[in-house]
């Protein structure tokens, strides 16, 4: 089973950037219900920022590039998931100082990271309607299919199943966590767009990094 590559990584973020472009608007109408209506904006102009870096983020080690990405979303995403996925990035990167690529263990590794440093700066669990209910058991299922001898094409189709099924479950919650939070009872009944975004990272490793 190949490594995946800085490239890979690169190309991962790109079609990342090109996912969220394409919902942008329905992300926004998620977090119009529930929220503020500015997460798909938010993603939007964070990951654009993130493209107009190409040449300077392209041909390094997956750390630097990682780390690149998380300081241009924390710098140009105001809300909630600037930070939070800011500090996955960041996090992520600390597990790749100095590699030009990754083993799918490695990957693995990386994602658990990043998803600590989102626990720990946002202090929600599973279950609270954020974007941990899609994150959590994505990662999960990828890093139990890679234990179990699977190729990586298989943990991410198997990760991408998990974050749509959590991002189902966020629906009848109650968030208690974030903006959405402010709602109490009211915000039952729709999706968690933190989720939604999470579920199209991925659908965009899947596309990008077998
Ligand atoms: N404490 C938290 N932990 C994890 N995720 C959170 C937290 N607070 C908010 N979120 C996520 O951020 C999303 C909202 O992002 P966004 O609308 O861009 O920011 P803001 O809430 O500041 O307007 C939510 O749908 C949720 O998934
Ligand atoms: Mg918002």
């Amino acid at each position: 089973m190949s490594n995946v590559s800085s490239n890979q990584i690169f190309a991962w973020i790109e079609r990342y950037a090109a996912h969220i472009a394409e919902q942008k608007d329905y992300l926004t109408e998620l977090d119009a219900a529930i929220g503020d209506g500015d997460h798909g904006a938010n993603m939007h102009r964070g990951l654009q920022a993130v493209l107009a870096k190409k040449a300077e983020l392209q041909n390094t080690d997956v750390g630097v590039l990682l780390k690149g990405v998380a300081m241009t979303l924390i710098s140009t995403i105001g809300g909630a998931s600037g930070a939070l996925y800011g500090t996955f990035f960041l996090q992520a990167s600390t597990t790749a100082e100095g590699k030009t690529e990754l083993s799918s263990t490695e990957f693995g590794s990386l994602l658990e990271k990043g998803l600590a440093g989102i626990v720990l700066r946002g202090k929600a669990a599973l279950g609270d309607k954020t974007m941990i209910d899609a994150l959590q058991p994505a990662i999960k299922a990828y890093k139990r299919s890679i234990e179990s001898g699977e190729v990586r094409e298989d943990a991410l189709s198997k990760a991408v199943s998990a974050a749509e099924r959590g991002l189902k479950s966020t629906i009848p919650l109650i968030a208690r966590k974030g903006r959405a939070s402010y709602l109490g009872e009211r915000s039952a009944g729709h999706p968690d767009p933190g989720a939604s975004s999470s579920v199209l990272l991925f659908r965009s490793a899947a596309e990008t990094l077998c």
